[in-house]
Order: C-alpha cells, then structure tokens, then sequence
C-alpha cells in the first residue's frame, strides 16, 4: 500500500518535471516533493508503523525516489538553462543596426549658410520680435497712416494690442522692421542682417502664411549705390555660384529712395535670355530672375532712428530666404518645405 502510494507520487512528480517550462516551476515542484514537509516526508512519518524488515524495503524506496526526482530536476534546470542561453545568445560580430540620424532642416541650413557668407563682410546677424507695433513695421518706415502702399503687406495684426505711442500689435510682415530696431539699439557705422520669421495673408505655391526673410542694413558715412550693387553681386556668386550676377532696376518702396527690384542672371544662360543653340532660354526666358527688394535708406527712416541724414547714408534689402533657396535648389512649391515629409527632406 505504502509502496504505491510512493511509486505514484514519483509518477506525479516526474510527469510535473517534465511540463515545466522555467527554473521557478521546478524549484516550486522541489518544495512540494522534497521540501521539509513536503509529500515525500509526509509518507516518512508513517514508516515506523512497519516491521523492521518493510522499513528497510520501505526507506530504500523512499530514498530512491528522492533521488530520481532530484537528479530529474537538476537535468531539467541544465537542459533549461541551456535553451534559454541559446535563445538569448547573439553574434558580436554582425553589424549593428544603423541608429537614424537627424539633421538640420533645409530652411536652417540656409539660414546658417547666409548669415556665414555675411560674416565674411562684417555683417552681424540680429534678432528683433516677432510680434511688432506697427511703428516699427509701418509707419517708422515711412509708410503714413492708411497708406495704400500698406496693403500689399496683407498683414495679421493682434486683437487688444495697442500701444499709444506704437500703434497697433502685428506679426511682423517683413524683417524691415529691424531696421529701426537696429538703428536704436547701435550707432553707426551700421552692417545688420536680420533673418527672421514673417506673416502674412498669403497661401499658394510661392507664398506661405509664415516664411522667413534676410534683411541687410548698411549705414555709415558716404555709402551709395555702389556699394550695395557691390554687396549683391558678392552674395549671389557665394550663394548662387561665381557666375552668376546681380541686375537692379527702378522700383517703388516708401522706405528706400531710391528703390529696385533686384534680380539674379539665370542659371542656364546667365543674364543672355539664349540657349547655345539660340534657343530663347528655357528657365528664364529673358535671362534674368527675381529676387526681391533693395534701396538707399529714406532720410525719413534715418530721422526716425535717430540718425542724421545728412551724415549718414544707407542701403538696404531684403528677400525670402524660402523663395532663394528654392531658386538655388529648383524647388517648385514653397508647401514642401513645411510639410516635414522625410522623403523631401532627405534629398537635402
Ligand atoms: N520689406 C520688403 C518686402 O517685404 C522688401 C524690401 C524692399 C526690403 C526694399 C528692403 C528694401 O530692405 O530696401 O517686400
């Protein structure tokens, strides 16, 4: 009776052991047979009920047992142990998996490359706000209350910002607003280039609601119009590629006098309107493209910014960074550049 009862609690162990899948089954498994008050010795306690002779038969059984069960368990562990270590197990000498990089945004390294070329020739970068009185955007520039000139700027002004002696709140709708701010805050002699964030009320392939402009500011003694065509000239073939030139005509803005219209010689038949082949230039047609706004400082502005006009002389300009740069790489929609889709970005 005893005997059985042994036999099927090794039964019961060995088929437990071989169903277990980890180390804690197994230790738990020990405990229940072998442990202290385990099921083995629980059958122990009734061995002195027997003849001398059935308590040695019945002891060595016993001890057999044990020992089955504990020679099956640490086989078990071994074999366990070994899986998992195989499982875990790796080759040191794959190569590892590439970690993706970042990188600095299109928009920014050209930010950066513009304010490099400009350091060369004594330009230092500056930051204005963002959110301006109309003062500065506006009327320090020479732009008179309700001036139609104004609407061209298609400006978002700020509800319930007013100042009495700056007028309205506006998001700046163009870095000439640091001009001001720059003759303010600095004497001359003057070498300013403001790369800032500008709105306005604007959405299509070349315009976005917020975009970003690069303004330069000269003042000092005896600076005139060569100078500025100098400075042009210099940036396009830094930027652009050292064939490349600057081409100014007569424009209208109220804060420089005189105005112009800048524009780059193209690309493909620089400045020549004609293929090679005399082919009217396919990208161009006229061989110019263009660029933006420049001009000689208004005595006005100057006055406004405390400066004596007829001390000091001035030039300035001011152009998208978004619009060169698509002009530089051939990007047709301004939208790409604000859309963060990688596959864009990374030709970059
Ligand atoms: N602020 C003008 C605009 O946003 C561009 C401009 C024109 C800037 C002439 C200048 C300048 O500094 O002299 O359209």
């Amino acid at each position: 009776m005893i005997k059985n009862q042994v036999n099927n609690l090794k039964n019961e162990a060995v088929g437990e052991i071989l169903e277990a899948k980890d180390e804690k089954t197994l230790e738990e498994i020990r405990t229940r047979f072998l442990g202290r008050s385990g099921k083995i010795n629980e059958l122990t306690k009734e061995i002195p009920k027997f003849s001398s002779e059935e308590k040695e038969e019945i002891g060595k059984l016993i001890n057999e047992t044990k020992k089955t069960i504990e020679s099956l368990l640490s086989e078990t562990k071994t074999k366990l142990n070994s899986k998992k270590e195989k499982e875990e197990w790796f080759d040191v000498t794959l190569p590892g998996e590439k970690v993706p990089l970042g990188s600095l945004h299109l928009i920014t390294k050209t930010i950066n490359e513009i304010s490099d070329i400009f350091a060369r020739i004594g330009f230092k970068r500056a930051r204005y706000p963002e959110v301006e009185w109309d003062w500065y955007a506006f009327e320090g520039l020479n732009f008179p209350e309700n001036h139609p000139a104004r609407d061209e700027w298609e400006t978002f002004f700020v509800d319930n910002l007013y100042s009495k002696k700056y007028g309205r709140g506006l998001l700046t709708p163009h870095t000439s607003s640091g001009q001001l701010r720059e003759m303010e805050a600095t004497k001359p002699p003057i070498r300013m280039l403001n790369i800032a964030k500008c709105y306005r009320r604007q959405s299509d392939i070349s315009h976005s609601p917020m975009f970003y402009q690069f303004e330069g500011l000269v003042v000092d003694k005896g600076i005139n119009i060569t100078h500025l065509k100098g400075t042009l000239d210099y940036f396009f073939k830094q930027f652009f590629g050292p064939k490349r030139e600057a081409r100014i005509r007569p424009f209208h803005f109220q804060f420089t006098e005189p105005s112009f219209e800048v524009d780059v010689s193209c690309s493909e038949c620089l400045g020549t309107g004609k293929l090679k082949n005399g082919e009217v230039c396919r990208v161009c047609k006229e061989g110019w493209l263009e660029i933006g706004g420049a001009g000689m400082v208004h005595p006005n502005v100057l006055k406004n910014g405390g400066i004596d006009p007829e001390e000091f002389t001035g030039f300035a300009f001011g152009w998208g960074v978004e619009r060169v740069l698509m002009m530089k790489y051939g990007i047709g929609d301004i939208r790409l550049l604000f859309e963060g889709d990688l596959r864009f970005l990374k030709q970059f």
